[in-house]
């Protein structure tokens, strides 16, 4: 089975349906944490796991007008909807590509290296995020918009994706029943 095959949300419509809601719910509280950690015009942006584009764009308006931004993510269907949504949006400073993130290389150097809800899918986070780092300029930023959930709302399995949707969460976490706190 590959590890696309078992990340645990899937890539359905209904999926990419959810992570735009999810990404209404939680914009303003990704740019405010964006914006603290130094996010601003003219910088370079590598986002990892970028779905379907909503921290990528988010991040591209931040950055405008000389900025870029990098988004990737291994789901080809998503980048694809990523593409098109910016391309409706009118950005022009935003770019998806396909690549693992434990894999990614580049030549290019970046202001800032960001992302959201993908921590948790990573097996070893920090050592990926050490690596990733040599992509950084000197002074350049590391941003994560994550969730850390220990006790929550257990719902029953027929209603998760109802109460999801609302609440913006994540089905499982690390294998475990998530914790849906309302
Ligand atoms: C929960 S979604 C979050 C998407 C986006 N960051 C957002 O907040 O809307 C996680 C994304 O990370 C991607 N992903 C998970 N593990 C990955 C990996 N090892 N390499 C590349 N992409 C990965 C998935 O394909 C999915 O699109």
């Amino acid at each position: 089975m590959t590890d696309a095959a078992n990340y645990m949300l899937g890539y359905s419509s209904d999926e990419q349906r959810r992570l735009i809601a999810q990404s209404a719910l939680f914009e303003p509280l990704t740019r405010d944490a964006f914006a603290r950690a130094g996010l601003g015009a003219g910088m370079r942006v590598l986002d990892l796991g970028c779905g379907v584009g909503d921290v990528s764009m988010l991040a591209a308006r931040m950055v405008q007008p000389n900025g870029v931004v990098l988004g990737i993510d291994r789901a080809s269907d998503s980048l694809d909807l990523a593409r098109r949504r910016a391309r409706e949006a009118g950005l022009d400073n935003v770019a998806f590509a396909a690549a693992k993130i434990e894999d990614f290389e580049s030549d290019q150097t970046f202001d800032a290296i960001v992302g959201r809800f993908i921590l948790l899918y990573l097996a070893e986070a920090a050592t990926t995020l050490r690596r990733l780092s040599s992509h950084l300029a000197p002074g350049g930023v590391v941003a994560f918009h994550e969730r850390r959930v220990v006790h929550g709302l257990v719902v029953r399995d027929d209603v998760v994706p109802a109460r999801l949707v609302g609440l913006g969460g994540d089905l499982l976490v690390g294998g475990e029943r998530v914790v849906l706190v309302a």
